[in-house]
């Protein structure tokens, strides 16, 4: 499901993702310093890149005259609401919830990539340093529990990529 139709399209989505994983980490920060602060740290250097990604698609929206995505605030709700949940749950929903997102969103990203190469290649640049961060995030999750096995952390990952799904389509929608 990405629907890929323009690079203004692609400026916003990411640009729409970005602030929704910001406030996935935000959240998740909050909750795991009460009960899980082994996971503070790692959590904080992911939403430091985060910030650094959104700044990017920020910037680049900017300079090309580009408006956001309408559905920002839904992406920040989601996010905040997902990262609540899931940290919560503990660390192997937190590192779940990180391999999911990641998993859908550098599939995405290829694709992206793809459309990019013939197309637009300071925008492709950008997609390719923030795909590094990306699957970096996935990797480490992965390596922290994100992976888990069990009904309750399989049923969360495919809620959480059909979720992901959904909101980047509805991003190109808005
Ligand atoms: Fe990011
Ligand atoms: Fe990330």
């Amino acid at each position: 499901m990405s629907n890929i139709g323009s690079v203004e399209q692609i400026l916003r989505v990411n640009h729409a993702g970005e602030c929704g994983a910001i406030w996935i980490y935000r959240s998740q920060i909050t909750i795991a310093s009460l009960f899980h602060p082994s996971c503070v740290a790692e959590l904080q250097s992911m939403l430091d890149h985060e910030r650094v990604h959104f700044a990017r698609f920020d910037a680049v929206l900017k300079n090309r005259g580009i408006r956001h995505c309408h559905a920002l605030a839904f992406w920040a709700f989601g996010g905040w609401l997902l990262g609540t949940i899931t940290a919560l749950m503990g660390p192997k929903a937190i590192w779940s919830c990180t391999a999911a997102i990641e998993t859908r969103v550098n599939l995405h990203l290829e694709h992206q990539i793809a459309f990019l190469e013939q197309r637009d290649g300071e925008i492709l640049k950008v997609v390719q340093l923030i795909q590094a961060d990306e699957k970096a995030h996935e990797q480490h999750a992965r390596s922290k529990g994100g992976d888990a096995d069990g009904v309750l952390y399989r049923g969360l990952r495919v809620c959480i990529v059909g979720a992901t799904s959904f909101a980047i389509w509805l991003s190109t929608q808005l």
